[in-house]
């Protein structure tokens, strides 16, 4: 994706495992690679991190304070604290720090918010997300910090605004260490309104389907967004529940039920990937601020936080508890989050070191451009 990106001359590849990084090279035979941040970082304007969640605060401090643009694959960090750690590096460094929330960048995302947004729906009730699968397991994280960032970029997006609260329930079963099946549920509005907006979500590593899938539910109609269909990824229902005509009688359900027309919208064939890449490209010959930007990043990260922490805690966790729960924050963390002593030689180039409209060379740390490799991913496979 990168190689293809107007305005990219050059991509270098790092990858600190040799195997890796020589396989890489061979797909890849004209790009220069290094088996170290280090020494690459002379050679580029940005660096795109895609190493493991708990190495993500280590990696990209270190090309920030090298003063080069970053762009951190989800989630930024592993914590808040983390997350805002990289804030203030890039705003002091005057780069620009994005994180790749690709949902965002994808076409049926975005119609999906519009749809809400211009309340075709109505008033939203809810909305549910499933993100399941057998696998992919991985060896630093959860199945929350895996997956739900996807979803919780997907929902704070599609509504516009950030949790309040989170709560969260997980199980361990194939894993060692880490939960492989979660449960997550966001409150939207005051945490106490059973009536309020929420959301669920339920990701898994341990299941026989491979479900990705967004349903809003609104008091008009109903959407659902698959990004598995081929080609009726959003579809909105005309179907909902009509209120009894005695309002103030508490005992009595809904009488009747409403079942009209399915309207699939046109969703333009965009690549995700393409698009979220050619927008950090655009931001750093800009100077613009990213759509997904470090606040975007922290508010997903403070979710899974609270969502982490009221797994651990057995009950509710309001964002805002998050704080005042430092010490928690502290032995959750799993990466140091302390930028390595660089010891590259290299003194931190002054801003950016780049003028609008000039060619930029990145860095690729590593696994994205792999990913990304022909055959190309269409609408979103390679997001998980
Ligand atoms: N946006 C998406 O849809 C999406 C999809 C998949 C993965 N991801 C994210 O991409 C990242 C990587 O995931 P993956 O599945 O490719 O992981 P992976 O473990 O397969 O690959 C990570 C690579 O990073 C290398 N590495 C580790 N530390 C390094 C360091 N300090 N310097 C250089 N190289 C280092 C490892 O050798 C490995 O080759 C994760 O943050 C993940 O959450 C995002």
């Amino acid at each position: 994706m990168l190689h293809a990106a107007d305005g990219v001359e050059e991509v270098v590849l790092v990858d600190s495992r040799e195997d890796r990084i020589r396989n890489l090279a061979r797909s890849y035979k004209t790009a220069p690679w290094h088996n170290a941040l280090a020494p690459a970082l002379a050679h580029v304007d940005a660096v795109v991190v895609a190493t493991p969640p708990s190495t993500h605060v280590a990696v990209a401090l270190q090309a920030i304070e090298a003063g080069k643009h970053v762009l951190v694959e989800k989630p930024l960090a592993p914590t808040s604290e983390g997350a805002r750690r990289l804030e203030s590096a890039a705003r002091a460094a005057g780069v620009v720090l994005m994180v790749g929330h690709t949902f965002e960048y994808n076409p049926a995302v975005r119609k999906l918010r519009e749809l809400v947004q211009n309340e075709e729906l109505g008033e939203v009730y809810y909305i549910d997300s499933a993100r399941l699968n057998l696998g992919l397991y991985q060896n630093d994280v959860n199945v929350i910090l895996d997956l739900a960032p996807h979803d919780i970029s997907i929902i704070n997006h599609v509504l516009g605004r950030k949790p309040v609260a989170a709560q969260a329930w997980a199980s361990r079963h194939a894993h060692r260490r880490f939960e492989d099946v979660a449960y997550l549920r966001l409150f939207y509005d005051d945490f106490f309104d059973d009536r309020g907006l929420s959301a669920n979500i339920h990701v898994s590593w341990l299941d026989p389907c491979k479900v990705r899938r967004v349903t809003a539910v609104g008091s008009q109609k109903m959407a659902v967004y698959d990004d598995l269909a081929a080609d009726d990824r959003i579809r909105v229902l005309d179907k909902g529940v009509c209120l009894p005509a005695d309002g103030d009688n508490m005992t009595q359900p809904p009488t009747s039920y409403r079942y009209g027309d399915i309207v699939v919208p046109f969703i333009a064939p965009d690549e995700p990937l393409a698009v979220q890449d050619r927008h950090f490209i655009e931001c750093i010959a800009s100077g613009a601020r990213p759509l997904t930007d470090g606040q975007n990043g922290l508010a997903v990260v403070e979710a899974l936080e609270a969502a982490e922490l009221s797994r651990r805690l057995g009950r509710p966790v309001l964002l805002e508890e998050l704080s005042s729960v430092g010490r928690f924050t502290q032995s959750f963390s799993l990466g140091n989050g302390h930028s390595p002593s660089s010891g590259n030689g290299h003194s931190p180039s002054s801003g950016n070191g780049h003028s609008p409209g000039s060619a930029t060379r990145v860095v690729a740390v590593p696994g994205r451009l792999s990913a990304a490799a022909p055959p190309p991913t269409f609408p979103s496979q390679g997001a998980r």
